[in-house]
C-alpha cells in the first residue's frame, strides 16, 4: 500500500490518489477507479464539478475493497457555497457512501472565504466530511481562513509541477500544518516530452511521468495524477522505489516558470454561479 501523510487531525492521507477530472461518467470512471484500486491506490480525487461521483462510488464497490479502506475526496463548487450542507448530502448520495474522507472548497471566491469556511466546519462536526480543506488558496486566503477557523484546513490542493509551483505557498502550508496536494502533477500531459525531463527519465530508467511525480513527492506534496488508461495508472503508482538526487531536484525546481503566481488575480474571472460544465472546462 502507498505511504501516507499524517494530517493535523491525525488521519492518514495516502500520498498518491487517482484524479478523475474529465474521465467520463459511467464505465470509463468505474474502470479507472477499479484498476487503480487493483494497482494499489487507496485514494480517489473527484468533485461535484467532474460529474462522475456516482461512478467513483460504483468503482469502489465493484473492486470489492471495503469502503473504509479507500480515501475519497470530493469538492464543494462555488455555485453551492450558500447551501453547502445540501451539496455535500448530494455528493454523498451520488457516491453511495455515508461520508467523504475529505471535502474541499473547490476554489475561493472573494467575499465568501470566511463564511464558506464556517459552513465547512459544520459539515466536519456532523461527521459527513471526516476532514475538511481548501483548493486553489493563496497564503493570503489561507490566512483569512485561519483567522476565523476553529477547525483549521488540513489540506490545500493546488496546481503543482516543476513547470509551475508556488514555493511561498508550500512554505506557508508547512508552517501551518496544512498538507499540500499537487493537482495536474503531470502538466495535463503537456510537458511530458520536455527534453530535460526526458534526460532525467532516461538516466533513472523511469518514465517522464514518474520523474514528475517523484519530484512532487520529494517536495512534500501528495500527488493526484489522472489517467484513464490501465497501464499508465499502474505506471504512475510505481514511484516509491526510487529517489531523485538533490542536484536533480534542483534542476527540476529551476524549470518553474511561475514562482509566485498570484492566485487571487485570476479569481474574479470565475463566477460563483457558473454551470458545472463551464466550471469543469475552466477548472485550471
Ligand atoms: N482542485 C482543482 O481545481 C483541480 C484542478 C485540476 C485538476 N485537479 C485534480 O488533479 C487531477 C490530475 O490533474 P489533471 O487531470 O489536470 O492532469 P494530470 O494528472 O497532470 O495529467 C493527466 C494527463 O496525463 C496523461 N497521463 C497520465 N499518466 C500518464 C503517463 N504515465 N504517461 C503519459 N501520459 C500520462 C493522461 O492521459 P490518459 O488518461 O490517457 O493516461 C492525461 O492526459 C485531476 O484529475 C483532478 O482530480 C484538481
Amino acid at each position: 500500500m502507498p505511504p501516507t501523510a499524517r494530517l493535523r487531525d491525525g488521519r492518514e492521507l495516502p500520498l498518491i490518489g487517482l484524479g478523475v477530472w474529465e474521465i467520463p461518467d459511467g464505465e470509463p470512471t468505474i474502470d479507472a477507479v477499479r484498476w487503480s484500486l487493483e494497482a494499489g491506490y487507496r485514494h480517489i480525487d473527484t468533485a461535484r464539478l467532474y460529474a462522475n461521483e456516482r461512478s467513483v462510488g460504483e468503482g469502489v464497490r465493484r473492486s470489492g475493497i471495503p469502503r473504509e479502506e479507500v480515501w475519497i475526496t470530493t469538492k464543494l463548487r462555488p455555485a453551492d457555497f450558500p447551501r453547502a450542507e445540501r451539496a455535500l448530502a448530494r455528493s454523498v448520495r451520488e457516491l453511495g457512501f455515508e461520508y467523504v474522507d475529505l471535502y474541499l472548497v473547490h476554489w475561493p471566491v472573494p467575499g465568501t472565504v470566511k463564511r464558506t469556511w464556517k459552513a465547512m466546519e459544520r459539515l466536519c462536526e456532523s461527521g459527513i466530511a471526516r476532514t475538511i480543506g481548501v483548493s486553489n488558496y493563496s497564503p493570503a486566503q489561507l490566512r483569512a481562513v485561519l483567522d476565523v477557523a476553529s477547525i483549521p484546513p488540513a489540506v490545500n490542493q493546488v496546481k503543482f509541477s516543476p513547470f509551475g509551483f508556488d514555493e511561498t505557498n508550500l512554505e506557508f502550508c508547512a508552517r501551518h500544518e496544512i498538507v499540500v496536494e499537487a493537482y495536474s502533477p503531470l502538466t495535463r500531459g503537456r510537458r511530458l516530452a520536455d527534453a530535460r525531463v526526458g534526460e532525467l527519465a532516461a538516466r533513472y530508467e523511469r518514465s517522464p511521468a514518474q520523474v514528475l511525480l517523484r519530484w512532487a513527492l520529494q517536495k512534500g506534496t501528495v500527488v493526484l495524477p489522472k489517467s484513464a488508461n490501465r497501464e499508465r495508472i499502474a505506471e504512475n503508482i510505481a514511484v516509491f522505489e526510487f529517489e531523485l538526487s538533490p542536484a536533480d531536484m534542483q534542476a527540476l525546481d529551476a524549470l518553474n516558470a511561475q514562482p509566485h503566481r498570484a492566485l487571487e488575480a485570476r479569481i474574479p474571472r470565475r463566477r460563483a454561479n457558473q454551470d458545472p460544465g463551464a466550471g469543469a472546462a475552466r477548472e485550471e
